[in-house]
């Protein structure tokens, strides 16, 4: 047994005890959950500069037994167990999935748990109401891990750049998806084999829709467009397309232009005419845009603030260890204001979004070549792109920046309009 600095701190076969310590609870213990319990172990010393009481998970509710882990004394299978131990002060819900994600997070704030997560799912359908319910209990419900896995934004949404007006989030939010981007880019592999690859190595899912049609990457940009509001970005109403139509041909198009494909959630406000445009969309990135250069299962979040201007956040969007140290340094922060609120500005009220058909961009565009003449004259700014490994039979162009609405208005006048890739700006 040994002794430590703080309130009497006995370590007793590896598990540490004190009488002030903050007890927890670790609800699924998955690849984050998992995570989370070992963390406190490995980098105790660190937890403890933090919160000196220290942090003791009690308890680790799962379906399944662990009998081999150093930890299958704590697996519970009952949630009540958690819920009426007066002792737990902070949770953290790493199960996933809406229920019973949402009902053990409600109960436990009503109670004045405190809970963290890395659920997106949840947050981007219940966030603002189990932001309140924690409030009316003097409990928090903090959620960093939600959006770019370890990359710390929510807090520097939050705090930092409280004082800023944020024009604009670009985010490339889903590790997945960038993960085969960048494949297809660097190695000519089809989009079939490439998530083939991306299965295999345990970054794709087997039924891949939510990353590929662009779903999770949709609801991560709708949790960061609401904290930038302050009000409900609801994800149904953002514009979402996947990178499930990208070809080869569209990698090489833009690979010869200097350009990269990448599946962005874009979220734009002008705070004087008060228009907001949100979408999930593949875009052709520039060479001079930071962001191209966010390869693999990376992330990245670009934020313009009026005062601060370009920030750039980029980390690991995923993995164990990282999305588990977002978890634990939310539990820290619970563990250092028990019985209070940390608050977080995102209310109900529904944000209305502008209509994207008003939204102005660029445009590459893929056409049959007898509609080249025509597309010359139809579309301002028109400029042809050549690529040598092109079929004989296509032609391709880009746009200067127009409204969607003209730009559809423009395509419909062709007989066949093979692709339609957005550019981002520099
Ligand atoms: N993995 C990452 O890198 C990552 C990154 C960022 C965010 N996230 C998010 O974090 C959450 C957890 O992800 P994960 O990858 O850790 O998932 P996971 O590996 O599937 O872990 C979830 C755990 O929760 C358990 N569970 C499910 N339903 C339960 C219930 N009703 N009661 C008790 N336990 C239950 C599961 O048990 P069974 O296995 O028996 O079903 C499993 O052990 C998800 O919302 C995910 O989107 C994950």
């Amino acid at each position: 047994m040994t002794t430590g600095a703080f309130f009497n701190t006995y370590v007793t076969n590896g598990k540490e005890w004190n009488s002030k310590m903050i007890k927890a609870a670790v609800l699924g213990f998955g690849t984050v959950g998992s995570g989370v319990v070992e963390l406190f172990d490995i980098n105790r010393k660190s937890v403890r500069r933090r919160v000196p009481e220290g942090v003791e998970v009690k308890y680790i509710l799962d379906l399944r037994e662990f009998p081999d882990s150093p930890y299958a004394d704590r697996v519970v299978h009952d949630f009540n167990i958690i819920l009426d131990d007066p002792e737990i002060r902070v949770m953290c819900e790493t199960m996933g999935g809406k229920e019973p994600a949402f009902t053990f997070t409600k109960k436990a704030l009503e109670r004045g748990i405190s809970v963290c997560t890395s659920n997106k799912e949840l947050v981007a359908a219940h966030g603002p109401e189990l932001l309140r319910i924690a409030k009316e209990n003097n409990c928090s419900y903090l959620f960093e891990a939600s959006v770019g896995g370890g990359i710390p934004i929510i807090r520097p949404m939050n705090t930092s750049l409280a004082p800023e007006y944020i024009t604009r989030i670009i985010g490339i939010l889903n590790g997945t998806t960038n993960y085969m981007m960048t494949r297809m880019e660097q190695e000519d592999i089809s989009f079939e084999d490439v998530l083939k690859q991306a299965q295999d190595r345990g970054y794709a899912e087997r039924n891949p829709e939510a990353d590929i049609e662009g779903h999770d990457a949709c609801r991560k940009i709708a949790i960061l467009s609401s904290l930038m509001c302050g009000k409900t970005v609801r994800y149904e109403d953002i514009p979402c397309e996947g990178i499930s139509r990208i070809s080869m041909l569209d990698v090489a198009y833009a690979r010869s232009m200097g350009r990269a494909i990448k599946l962005l959630g874009i979220s734009e406000r002008d705070w004087q005419t008060g228009t907001f445009y949100v979408r999930t969309a593949p875009y052709m990135v520039p060479a001079s845009h930071p962001l191209h250069g966010v390869e693999d299962v990376f992330n990245a979040v670009f934020v313009h603030g009026n005062l601060v201007d370009n920030l750039m956040f980029y980390g690991r969007g995923a993995g164990k260890f990282p999305t588990a140290s977002a978890v634990v340094s939310d539990m820290l922060d619970c563990a250092l204001n028990i019985g209070e609120n940390i608050p977080i500005r995102w209310s109900d009220e529904k944000m209305e979004l502008s209509d994207p058909a008003l939204n102005s961009s660029r445009f590459f565009v893929r056409i049959p070549a007898s509609e080249k003449e025509k597309a010359s004259r139809l579309f301002r700014g028109y400029e042809e792109v050549s690529l040598a490994s092109a079929p004989a039979d296509e032609a391709a162009f880009t746009t200067g920046s127009m409204k969607e609405s003209s730009f559809e208005d423009c395509a419909r006048q062709l007989s066949e309009v093979r692709k339609v890739i957005r550019l981002l700006e520099d």
